[in-house]
C-alpha cells in the first residue's frame, strides 16, 4: 500500500485548561485534496499551525513526506506551503514584489523568484496586475495573491486555511479552478472551509471536526449515505446531523 504523504497521529494541544485539539489522527495521500471541515472554534487552524511547524504540539506525531515535523522541521518547511486564514501580504508593495519577497524567504535566487512569481501570478489570473499595489486590490484579489505566495518555492503539500472566505463568486471560482490545476500538477492539498458545496466539489475525502476532535472522516458520498440517499442529502445535512450545529456558528 502506498504510504500517506501526511500522517498525523493522536495530536493534542491545550491553551491553559482548554483543549483546542484533543486527539486528532488522519492521513492524506499524495495528490489528494483533503477537506478539514468544522464550525468556528473547532480546532482547524490550531491543527494546521501544528502541522506547519508554527505551533508545537503537546503530544502526537506528524510525518510529512516521511519526515517528522518535530525532529526535522527544516526539511518539512521545504515541502510545505501555507496559506494563512488571515491575509499575510505587504500592502505597500506591488503584487510581483510580494511574491518575490516570499520566494527569497523560501530560499530562491532573485532570478528564480521572479520567474516563479510570474508563473504563479498567471496561475491565479493576476498577471496583468503584477505591477499593481496590493493595497488597491479587491478582497478576492488579495486572497488570490495570498494563494500565489503560498506556491513560491514550489511546495509539495499545500495547507489552505479558508482561502475563499468572504470573497466574490468570480474570485472563488478562480480559486477552485486553480486548486484543481494544482492537483493535476501532483500537489497534495489540505483545505479548510465553512462552505460545504466547496468541499463536495473539491475534496476526495473530508474530516468533520468539532470541539477539538474528528467526529467523521470519509468521502463526501459515503458520509451522505450514512444519513440518507447520497444523491439527495448534502454535506451540510451530514454536518448538522452529526453536530447539531450550524457551520456558521461562532
Ligand atoms: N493562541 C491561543 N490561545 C488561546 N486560545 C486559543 C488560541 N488559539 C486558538 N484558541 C482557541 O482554540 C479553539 C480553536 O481555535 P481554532 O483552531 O482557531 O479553530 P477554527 O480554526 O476551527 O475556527 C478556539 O476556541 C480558540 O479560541
Ligand atoms: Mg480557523
Amino acid at each position: 500500500m502506498a504510504k500517506a504523504y501526511l500522517d498525523v497521529k493522536d495530536l493534542h494541544k491545550s491553551f491553559g485548561d482548554f483543549k483546542a485539539v484533543n486527539g486528532v489522527s488522519f492521513t492524506i495521500e499524495k495528490g489528494e485534496i483533503f477537506g478539514l471541515l468544522g464550525p468556528n472554534g473547532a480546532g482547524k487552524t490550531t491543527t494546521i499551525r501544528m502541522l506547519t511547524t508554527v505551533l508545537a504540539a503537546d503530544a502526537g506525531e506528524i510525518l510529512i513526506g516521511g519526515h517528522s515535523v518535530k525532529k526535522d522541521s527544516e526539511k518539512v518547511r521545504s515541502l510545505i506551503g501555507v496559506c494563512p486564514q488571515d491575509l499575510a501580504l505587504y500592502e505597500d508593495l506591488n503584487a510581483i514584489d510580494n511574491l518575490v519577497f516570499f520566494g527569497r524567504m523560501a530560499g530562491l535566487s532573485g532570478l528564480a523568484a521572479k520567474s516563479q512569481a510570474m508563473t504563479n501570478l498567471e496561475l491565479m489570473g493576476l498577471q496583468e496586475r503584477a505591477k499593481g499595489k496590493v493595497a488597491k486590490f479587491s478582497g478576492g484579489m488579495k486572497r488570490r495573491i495570498n494563494l500565489a505566495i503560498t506556491l513560491m518555492g514550489d511546495p509539495q503539500i499545500l495547507f489552505l486555511d479558508e482561502p475563499t472566505v468572504g470573497i466574490d463568486p468570480q474570485s472563488r471560482n478562480h480559486i477552485y479552478e486553480s486548486i484543481l490545476n494544482l492537483q493535476k500538477q501532483g500537489k497534495t492539498i489540505l483545505y479548510t472551509t465553512h462552505y460545504m458545496e466547496e468541499a463536495e466539489r473539491l475534496c476526495q475525502r473530508v474530516a468533520i471536526m468539532d470541539g477539538g476532535v474528528i467526529i467523521a472522516i470519509d468521502t463526501p458520498r459515503h458520509l451522505k449515505a450514512q444519513i440518507g440517499d447520497p444523491d439527495k442529502v448534502t454535506l451540510e445535512d451530514v454536518f448538522l446531523h452529526l453536530t447539531g450545529r450550524s457551520l456558521r456558528d461562532s
